[in-house]
């Protein structure tokens, strides 16, 4: 029997629960001439919703991921190669002929897939240019295209200015959606709504939450019912608390869930058990994440974890506000109504260890 549950990719089809509302808004909003800006915690499910949403659109679309770029040339060498998927090459020669770098393009003889690549040390102003040139000449304001940039906010990584560079192609372009998806805790927010950035106002923003509770219970108990036939709705109600409803450790948490019931059908605590496992599983990276933090840090994390005030005089209220802002843009920590850990594990971890 194959494991119901996934987590850690992008998720479709029976994997994909809910966020009808979602889904529906995105693709109406993106017949209109605007972009959409969406952001969320990490591991919400944003690459998932809008891949479903683009290609539930029928429109022609690429995506590239920022994380995955490691330069300029990198960056306008994947999106071409994307939209060579599209369009295929044969059909938009004619295009690339104003094009100032002439790109590489072979076939891998070992996957059959088409390779794309621009010598490293060519000036990336001109390429990244070209390229969505290209992009906003192949299509007009009745078919648009789609252009999804997931891990926005590595922009700021790849190469300085890049962030001005690209707002000024990108305002010039009738015939381009952009989709752009990042993580609250990460620079996103900064991006969009500080004043002085280059993308302040580009688009729409869209935040994303968890997913609802009923929904992602019912998705939970029709897999977990062959394995639990007695217990199957009081565990979904247990996992969803454990996590609090996160779409990715709720998935998490359900797999080893599943899989203790497969392996071990006399277990009396499941969930337990599985929990148990995840923490002991991802015991040395809490480690060496604990070792790695400063004292005021940890102690918020204890405080956090065991659910204990902040306020109790041990610091000030400055530090640990500035502490905490810290947390939260290295990912550990969230805001939803009141700071949390991130994740849960982290925090059963965490508790595991004070005892
Ligand atoms: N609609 C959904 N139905 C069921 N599970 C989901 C859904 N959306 C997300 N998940 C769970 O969350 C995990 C993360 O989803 P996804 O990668 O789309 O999120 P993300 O917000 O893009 O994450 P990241 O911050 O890492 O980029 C998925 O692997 C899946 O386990
Ligand atoms: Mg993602």
């Amino acid at each position: 029997m194959e494991n119901p549950f996934r987590f850690g990719t992008i998720v479709e089809e029976e994997y994909f629960t809910d966020r009808v509302e979602e889904v529906a808004y995105i693709k109406q909003f993106l017949k209109s001439a605007n972009h959409l800006v969406l952001i969320s915690p990490r591991r919400f499910g944003k690459s998932s919703v809008v891949a479903k949403a683009v290609k539930e659109s029928g429109r022609k679309h690429i995506t590239v991921n920022l994380q995955q770029t490691t330069s300029v040339p990198d960056l306008s060498a994947k999106l071409l190669k994307e939209f060579f998927k599209v369009h295929p090459l044969e059909r938009v020669r004619h295009l690339i002929t104003h094009f100032r770098v002439i790109p590489t393009v072979s076939t891998n003889p070992v996957t059959g897939s088409m390779d794309v690549s621009f010598q490293p040390n060519v000036d990336g102003t001109v390429l990244i240019e070209d390229v969505l040139t290209l992009i906003e000449r192949a299509h007009s304001s009745k078919d648009r295209m789609i252009v999804v940039l997931d891990e926005f906010q590595e922009i700021r990584e790849i190469a300085p200015k890049l962030d001005k560079q690209l707002r000024s192609i990108m305002q010039e372009q009738n015939h381009i959606n952009y989709v752009l998806l990042g993580s609250q805790e990460s620079m996103m927010t900064d991006i969009f709504e500080n004043k002085k950035s280059p993308f302040y106002h580009f688009g729409e923003l869209m935040r994303l939450g968890k997913l609802p509770r009923k929904d992602f219970h019912k998705y939970l108990s029709e897999r977990l019912m062959d394995v639990f036939p007695k217990s199957y709705e009081t565990l979904s109600d247990s996992i969803l608390d454990y996590t609090g409803c996160h779409p990715y450790y709720s998935q998490q948490l359900a797999a080893n869930v599943w899989q203790t019931g497969v392996l071990n059908p006399d277990s009396e605590d499941p969930l337990d058990e599985a929990v148990d496992h995840i923490v002991k599983s991802h015991g040395l990276d809490y480690e060496r994440l604990w070792m790695n933090l400063k004292r005021t840090n940890r102690w918020i994390l204890q405080r956090l974890a065991s659910e204990k005030p902040l306020q109790s005089g041990e610091y000030r209220t400055s530090t640990i506000y500035s502490a905490l802002k810290r947390l939260q843009k290295d990912g550990y920590v969230i805001y939803a109504d009141r700071y949390e850990l991130e994740d849960p594990f982290f925090k059963q971890w965490i508790v595991n260890e004070m005892e």
